[in-house]
């Protein structure tokens, strides 16, 4: 069980300031809310999460990347739906002025189901709310919408709107024809995307977790309708097993299901196979880059939830001692509204020619329009009659048809019904979009606050970051006992040999080896190398790991290959340990 004394945020956050792994923006102007600086540290460090979600989705599943502008032209928003519909409830707080986000004001006065009511029901239900900004009694307050994109113009005194991008996902729907040629007019495929997104949040006031420029990793695979439950890769993960807090266990107040991919698809708790397969796949992703599993559940949304066109939506969602549980991630089939949605405002088509394996046998019907009587009768209007007619749907009393505004019956005598049996190669489909969206902040600030904790070491309270090995910035410490004696020089040679195998390694020389040692504990450091007296007699040195605090002597000829080993996880430390 976890409790809330767990609550590490503030602590994590004066070692992020003070280390350099997030700080506010712009602080000598006084921070902006909702944006933050990734320091050295954080910028490494976040690196190291996207090239993980990199060697997931683009070197595992095969999906390239693409890299599309941040500011994008309206109508690509009108389509999206974004200009319409991307707005938060919004209200003021009549005391203290501030703009307050009004299902949020509900939630904090335990006021179920807040996001899904109207306006004026909000306002009448949080008027007993405490505003979070004074702590007054709101009182009454009207709610309304507000648009949470950044708009801007295209060009000097131009007219053109343009907004920043809200998520990364509509610059893959939009390149969906050439996407589509790149991968050789074949379905299943995908791309990515990681980069920036800005929402204008109302009110930022949790950390890394809301922000208004953040990082997003999307991917969107496009797949035949008829084809969400055969993923060619399923039974990578179809019997992977984790807790699923179905819809029915939220309506229930039940705790999740324990059940294996293979299961969760078959009793139809996830409604396909390529659902499924990227809930595992992100579960697998999240717990490598140090998100503990027993912190980490998949929440299926409420059918009033769930977006109108999305058949089904897992949300993963991080516990957080300070902000509960936070949606991290989020898992989407969005069926094929948003490429329709595109090719109606842009007028391309966004299908897929699927071909049979056999020609089909079909039979279609042509009207055959009598020409002498029909052309006589309408002239210079006769050529549209016969397209017209062409396209009717005839009874037996004839066919009724409009050419311009002109409504015209044309009696049945006056032309001939014919059925001709024709082979059809294929047909034209929209494909659907399955799109697991990912978080990097959030992710992040996970990472960060899983990872600190606080021992004793040599009698003396120790800070550590426990952060996987894959994703801490600096991956290898590397100490000269002395700075005397040639101890520094051999010292220098290893980190110079560490970073030309690729291997962030630090060297540091300064105060007593205890006091190194805790430097780098504080940042996550996973390894230590020491240099001593020995090293000159035998070409071995110490390693040291963060966590155990315990030492191995490695020969200097082979320290490159393990330490890259442990950093990789192909080795663990203790099975280093056990065999030396
Ligand atoms: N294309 C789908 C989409 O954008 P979303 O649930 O709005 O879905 C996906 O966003 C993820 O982006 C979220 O799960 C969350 O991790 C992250 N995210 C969304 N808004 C954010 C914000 N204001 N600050 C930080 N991260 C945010």
């Amino acid at each position: 069980m976890i409790q809330c004394s767990d609550d590490v945020f503030e602590s994590v956050m004066e070692l992020a300031r003070r280390r350099g792994f997030i700080w506010p923006t712009s602080e000598c102007y006084g921070a902006v809310a909702g944006f933050i600086d990734y320091g050295p540290l954080g910028a490494m460090m976040k690196r190291r999460v996207e090239n993980i979600w990199r060697d997931f989705y683009i070197v595992q599943e095969g999906y390239y990347e693409i890299e599309c502008p941040t500011i994008a032209q309206e109508a690509v928003f009108i389509a999206s739906g974004h200009v319409r519909g991307f707005s938060d409830k919004m209200c003021q707080c009549p005391h203290c002025r501030e703009y307050l986000r009004a299902d949020h004001v509900a939630e904090g006065g335990n006021i179920k189901n807040a996001s899904v009511m109207k306006n004026e029901e909000l306002a009448a239900a949080i008027t007993s709310c405490t505003c979070p900004a004074c702590e007054e009694t709101l009182g009454d307050v009207e709610v309304f919408n507000f648009n949470l994109m950044f708009s801007t113009t295209i060009g000097p005194g131009s007219q053109r709107v343009g907004y920043l991008r809200p998520e990364t996902a509509q610059g893959m729907f939009v390149d969906f024809s050439r996407l589509l040629r790149f991968y050789r007019d074949k379905l299943p495929f995908g791309a990515v995307q990681i980069g920036k997104s800005y929402r204008n949040e109302i009110s930022p006031r949790q950390g890394m977790i809301r922000l208004r420029e953040f990082t997003q990793a999307e991917a969107e695979i496009f797949v035949h309708p008829l084809e969400k439950n055969h993923h060619p890769s399923f039974r990578r993960y179809k019997e992977y097993r984790m807790p699923l807090l179905t819809y029915i266990q939220q309506q229930r107040c039940e705790e999740p299901l324990e059940l294996s991919m293979q299961e969760a698809v078959d009793k139809g708790i996830i409604a396909n196979e390529y659902v499924a397969y990227y809930v595992a796949l992100t579960h697998q992703l999240l717990v490598t880059i140090g998100i503990r599993p027993e912190r980490l559940r998949f929440r299926q949304h409420l059918p009033d939830e769930r977006a109108h066109y999305a058949t089904d939506c897992w949300d993963a969602e991080v516990f957080s001692p300070r902000f509960g549980w936070v949606e991290t991630v989020g898992i989407a089939d969005r069926t094929d509204y948003d490429l329709r949605a595109h090719a109606a405002q842009s007028g391309t088509p966004m299908t897929v020619f699927i071909q049979y394996n056999e020609p089909k046998k079909t039979i279609r019907r042509r009207i055959i329009p009598n020409m002498s009587v029909l052309g006589k009768q309408y002239r210079t209007k006769a050529k549209a009659v016969f397209a017209a007619l062409e396209a009717a749907v005839p009874t037996a009393e004839g066919a009724d048809i409009e050419v311009g505004d002109e409504k015209i019956h044309i009696p049945s005598h006056l032309f001939e019904i014919r059925d001709e049996v024709i082979d059809t190669r294929g047909e034209d489909i929209v494909p659907h979009v399955i799109e697991p969206s990912y978080g990097i902040d959030r992710m992040c600030y996970a990472v960060l606050e899983q990872a600190y904790d606080e021992d004793t070491a040599d009698g003396e309270k120790r800070t550590v970051m426990r952060l996987s090995p894959q994703v801490a910035p600096v991956q290898v410490a590397v100490f000269p006992l002395m700075t005397r004696d040639g101890l520094d020089t051999i010292a220098d040679d290893i980190t110079r040999a560490f970073h030309k195998n690729g291997i962030l390694a630090e060297y540091d020389d300064s105060g007593a080896i205890g006091r190194r040692y805790r430097r780098q504990d504080e940042i996550g450091t996973p390894f230590a190398v020491t240099v001593d007296y020995d090293t000159k007699e035998d070409h071995t040195v110490t390693v040291r790991d963060r966590d155990t605090m315990e030492q191995v002597r490695v020969p200097i000829a082979e320290l490159t290959g393990t330490v890259r080993a442990l950093v990789e996880g192909q080795i663990t430390f203790a099975s280093l340990k056990s065999k030396i």
